[in-house]
């Protein structure tokens, strides 16, 4: 590697203020669900897990997505849960990411209508709650929540916040991308609601994840970081937009500006993937022009596959890490974001951006499916993050089940 790209590299790895927090550098480890929970409670080998990053020179590590303390929030077994009874393990993994000398944040999250009904998981008996019903649209499951369960789950996020906030969490991400609960408010395709709370105006769509962030921000104070994960594409629709404009989008983020959010972490298969017709522009750069709050790119950094090629299409993934990093380096001297989230390939190679940082290119290893999908030894169904791969094994669960009977 030559020292003109190594210098080319070297803003990436200045320290940031978040809040009231210095990052280290600008390498986020976004969640990542390992399907490495029993009853909703981290496994130590997660805690050793992120440790190993944090030594392995991430600046901040996101836990995978850790269900909010309302019945509601998901079925799922293998997955986490913040709660009273989960928080001492929760505990473990945010101090082995800060002996590693990583912040961490808390992923907050509730699947909302993707949630399995019926079935034997952890509060089966509980209706599946969302929006309006819908997976999306013409795909119904559970049922609308009503005002009282809605001001419920919001008391849910504020609980597991502040769990986290006294777990010793630097902050807490809210979860609203992907398609799940907070998600289904911001599409209009799965917000049908006519109480204030959807419809087709995006002002409308936003107020309830606004709610849960203003009160997350007014008990937590004004010190802890919220990050709000935002995407336009869902794991069930890649074509789906929250935002068909940039009207909709400034609406959007200035909700979640104004509520409190310090980072939005926005969510793109690709981060060199131009949103609009007429600019080379990401969405990360389309929300940083639009908000004071810092901002976190994700998608493919060094990677020839998106996630969902990868784990849903099981396509192989080639290294392209020289020319990734080029393009990675020129977007983020532009100012088109302040941090970067590198998926995949910090689950692949627990050093990686040490190894970046040092150019050591030809000695990081390269992202494999089987590093998240090992049949026959991990829970391999509930591992991939995917709706579609956990839906499948659900219904091949409940196919077995109803010929047994
Ligand atoms: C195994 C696996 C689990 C994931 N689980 C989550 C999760 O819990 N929460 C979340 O917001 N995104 C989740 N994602 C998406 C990642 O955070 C990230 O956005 C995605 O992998 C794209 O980054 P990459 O291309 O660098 O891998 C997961 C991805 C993978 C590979």
């Amino acid at each position: 590697m030559s020292g003109a790209f190594n210098s080319e590299l070297e803003p990436l790895f200045e320290p940031l203020q978040l809040n009231g927090t210095q990052l280290a550098n600008r390498f986020v480890m976004p969640g990542m669900q390992r399907g490495w929970c029993r009853d909703g409670r981290p496994e130590p080998r997660l805690a050793d897990y992120y440790r190993e990053r944090a030594i392995g020179g991430v600046g901040l590590i996101i836990t995978e997505a850790c269900a909010v303390d309302h019945e509601s929030a998901t079925q799922g077994p293998y997955y986490g849960r913040l709660n009273r009874a989960t928080m001492e393990g929760w505990r473990d993994c945010i101090k082995a990411a800060h002996q590693g000398g990583a912040h961490m944040l808390v992923q907050l999250w509730h699947e909302g209508a993707i949630r399995r009904s019926g079935g034997d998981g952890p509060y089966a008996h509980f209706p599946t709650l969302s929006p309006s019903g819908l997976i999306q649209p013409g795909n119904p499951n559970g049922r609308p929540a009503t005002t009282a369960e809605l001001s419920d789950i919001r008391d849910a996020f504020v609980r597991s916040a502040m769990l986290a906030q006294e777990a010793g969490a630097d902050g807490v991400e809210v979860h609203g991308a992907h398609g799940y609960l907070l998600d289904q408010f911001l599409w209009a395709g799965t917000n049908l609601r006519e109480d204030g709370y959807g419809g087709s105006d995006i002002a409308a769509r936003v107020r309830f994840p606004a709610e849960i962030v203003a009160a997350i921000r007014e008990a937590a104070g004004p010190d802890f970081i919220i990050s709000f994960r935002m995407s336009q594409w869902k794991e069930i629709d890649f074509s789906a937009r929250v935002a068909d404009t940039l009207d909709d989008l400034r609406i959007m983020v200035e909700a979640l500006t104004c509520a409190g959010v310090d980072l939005f972490h926005v969510s793109t298969r690709r981060f060199f993937q131009p949103e609009w017709p007429g600019s080379d522009l990401g969405l990360a750069a389309w929300v940083k022009s639009m908000t004071d709050a810092a901002v976190c790119a994700v998608g493919s950094v060094g990677l020839s596959t998106d996630i969902m090629e990868s784990l849903e299409a099981g396509k192989e993934t080639s290294s392209e890490l020289e020319s990734s990093l080029a393009e990675l380096a020129r977007r983020f001297r532009r100012g088109d974001f302040d941090l970067i989230a590198v998926g995949r390939s910090n689950i692949s190679d627990p050093h990686w951006v040490a190894k970046v940082r040092a150019g050591r290119f030809d000695e990081v290893r390269r992202f494999n499916r089987e590093d998240v999908l090992r049949p026959g030894q991990d829970n391999s169904a509930n591992v991939a993050p995917s709706f579609l791969t956990a839906r499948k094994a659900e219904a091949e669960r409940d196919a077995l089940e109803s010929q047994k009977k």
